[in-house]
């Protein structure tokens, strides 16, 4: 067995969190040989309904969960801990963008990033799934200085999933067979989900189909409003895809992404691509060892250029706006 994982979650007792932790909890995280010790953080009122929870994470008897310890104090729940899922953090519901949610949701950011600065482990890794995810890692980090900015990382692999699902669908192909997807800019409908150096098998998705006018028409507003889509047609936003996507994420970044593949990751721009440095962006990332890297000398073409100015141009006004409202350290 190899050492413990400390690994907190905020959000613990949400809609995610209920399918997030079973998951943790069975190895589908760290993998089958690293046993867990999980660190709930809840708001005050939903710690009933979060020792609810517990007790049926206990009713699991997961061999590979070794503790579990909830609390409503940041700083007592990420004492130590080596991994963080936020999630925790208000959904949006029908007719809002996920930019509206960054006054309310932006406090519970900036709280967070101090914690962890304070308590979290040296080698901790953050991923953000509560929205505005892009948005919410720049204001942690910018409140965590102790920690290296390139730790805290916002989950745009639930787009990365779904491009590769929609593009499967098209082309009639199995999941299995696509490779290289690419979500570029943030988590909102004005991301980019790049085909053109996608592969299916070993051949490249954009020759393969038919008509290109498909990627403006369909794939990129499908992919873009999925998560709008399900708030609509389940009254509340996704919770097991997200979770799921949120698992491969930090799963992908401990272990490694696959041979010959990479993986979308919202991670602090070192200006590559021309994005603007520090600001929260989604990248293609190859993991190995513990460590991400943005996959470098891409050419970019003049439809994905504009995309993807389009969509960091977003991020950027998303920096200014949480400027404006003291969130950022
Ligand atoms: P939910 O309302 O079911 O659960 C959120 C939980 O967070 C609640 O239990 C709430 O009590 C808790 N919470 C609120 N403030 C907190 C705080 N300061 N500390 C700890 N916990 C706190 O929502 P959900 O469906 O689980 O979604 C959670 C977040 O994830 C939302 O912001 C949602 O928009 C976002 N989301 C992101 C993606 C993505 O791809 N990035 C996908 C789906 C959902
Ligand atoms: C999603 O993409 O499903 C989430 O970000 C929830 C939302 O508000 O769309």
């Amino acid at each position: 067995m190899n050492t413990p994982v400390k690994v907190a979650v905020t959000g613990a007792a949400g809609q995610i969190g209920y399918s997030l932790l079973f998951r943790i909890a069975s190895g589908q995280l760290f993998g089958p040989q690293t046993p867990i010790q999980l660190r709930l953080l809840e708001i005050t009122p939903a710690l009933a309904a979060l020792e609810g929870v517990v007790m049926e994470l206990q009713d699991g008897a997961y061999p590979l969960l070794d503790s579990i310890e909830i609390g409503d104090q940041a700083e007592r729940v990420f004492d130590g801990v080596n991994a963080a899922l936020l999630v925790g953090a208000r959904p949006r519901g029908p007719g809002m963008e996920r930019r509206d949610l960054l006054e309310a949701n932006g406090a519970i950011f900036s709280v967070q990033g101090k914690a962890l600065n304070a308590v979290a482990a040296d080698d901790v890794k953050i991923v953000v799934t509560g929205n505005p995810a892009n948005t919410n890692a720049l204001i942690a980090l910018s409140n965590a200085p102790d920690i290296p900015a390139e730790r805290f990382t916002a989950l745009t692999r639930l787009d990365h999933n779904r491009a590769i699902a929609q593009l499967a669908a098209k082309l009639d192909a199995p999941v299995r067979e696509i490779s290289r997807m690419t979500i570029w800019g943030n988590h909102s409908a004005s991301q980019y989900p790049d085909i053109f150096h996608a592969r299916v098998g070993l051949e490249n998705a954009a020759e393969l189909v038919d008509d290109l006018t498909w990627l403006e028409t369909d794939f990129i507003p499908t992919v873009a409003n999925r998560g709008a889509a399900i708030i609509a047609a389940r009254g509340s936003s996704s919770a097991a895809s997200a979770a799921s996507a949120t698992i491969d994420h930090l799963h992908d970044w401990a272990l490694g992404s696959a041979a010959d593949d990479w993986v979308s990751m919202a991670v602090p721009s070192d200006g590559s691509y021309g994005v603007p440095q520090g600001l929260v962006s989604s990248f293609p990332c190859i993991c190995r060892a513990g460590e991400y890297e943005i996959v470098q000398g891409l050419e970019i073409n003049d439809f994905s250029r504009s995309r993807i100015e389009a969509s960091v141009a977003e991020l950027a006004e998303e920096q200014r706006a949480v400027r404006a409202l003291g969130f950022l350290g």
